[in-house]
């Protein structure tokens, strides 16, 4: 059973209950994180309160509680929850307002904190790979809906999902309105082409992923030429290796592409994830991370 807080009050999943007229849950008018702890510390806590707050700020809402509270009512939640690992889902809503969307009406926005046990994909999978899909659906442009607010509306990643699971596909990438490869429903794409790693540019409709930047810098640090390209799904269906990067996927390695398999060989992904549990379960080699314990 989840643990959660509400604006820095703690609740028991059972009495969690948010108004049926909050703008969140109306029209998805909200911003959120997901963030994971190992041993009680949390990853990357710094990056992600200022990806919150950039995104709140992107859509002019103002936090209903400190960025100082928001870190001692993680803290709390993580020990309620009584995990040692797991997932926090951080989130806040425009608050309650009449029906109709404007927001200029809304009052008591809700700041929400719930922390739960989070596995993407199996065990079995995370080995072998899995297989993706490129979905028909195109990801927002910046000038549709700037991909790097991290929005409430998931609707447009739902919908490649949809995909996915109607193909039996565990996973879809999205394409931008140019064709160009821009990220998965969650995760951002990473592709391996002689040695040299290589992502697509937030530019290109991503969100600017934690991990993705945790894991350019692990390559820079292993000696791995990592760059920014464009990319299209060419690049995926012919590369050497293919994973996805994300807070709830970690490091997930692509097995198949829309039916083309790659290589079962994965030397680049496999020093990368190696280097990555390396650092989640060492956070002293982790300038960045907040100690939770103590
Ligand atoms: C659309 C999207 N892209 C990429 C990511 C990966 O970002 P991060 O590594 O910061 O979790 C996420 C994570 O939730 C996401 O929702």
């Amino acid at each position: 059973m989840y643990a959660c807080s509400i604006n820095g009050l703690m609740c028991s999943a059972e009495d969690a209950t948010l108004s049926v007229a909050d703008h969140g849950l109306l029209y998805g008018d909200g911003v959120f994180e997901g963030l994971r702890f190992y041993q009680k510390q949390v990853f990357r806590l710094y990056q992600h309160l200022v990806r919150l707050q950039d995104s709140a700020k992107a859509i002019n809402l103002e936090l209903p509680i400190s960025t100082d509270e928001i870190v001692r009512s993680i803290k709390e939640v993580i020990e309620a929850s009584g995990l040692s690992d797991g997932y926090i889902r951080l989130l806040v809503t425009r608050g309650e307002g009449a029906m109709g969307l404007d927001p200029g009406n809304c009052v008591n926005p809700k700041a929400i904190i719930i922390v739960d046990e989070l596995a993407m994909v199996a065990p079995k999978a995370r080995l072998h790979g899995v297989n993706v899909i490129i979905a028909s659906i195109r990801r927002l442009s910046v000038d549709q809906l700037d991909p790097r607010i991290k929005s409430l509306n998931y609707l447009n990643q739902i919908l490649a999902k949809q995909e996915a699971n109607i193909a039996g596909a565990d996973e879809a990438i999205l394409l931008n309105q140019s064709g160009r490869i821009a990220e998965g429903t969650a995760d951002n794409v990473f592709v391996v082409r002689d040695n040299q790693l290589l992502t697509p540019p937030v530019s290109e409709g991503a969100l600017d992923g934690v991990t993705r930047s945790v894991v350019m810098d692990l390559a820079r640090g292993l000696g791995i030429h990592c760059s920014e390209a464009l990319l299209a799904s060419y690049d995926l269906f012919t590369a050497d290796e293919c994973f996805l990067t994300g807070t709830g996927a970690e490091l997930i390695p692509v097995a198949s592409i829309s039916g083309r398999e790659l290589p079962p060989e994965r030397p680049v992904y496999s020093r990368l994830a190696g280097a990555f549990r390396n650092l989640v379960y060492n956070p002293e080699i982790e300038s960045n991370s907040v100690l939770m314990t103590g």
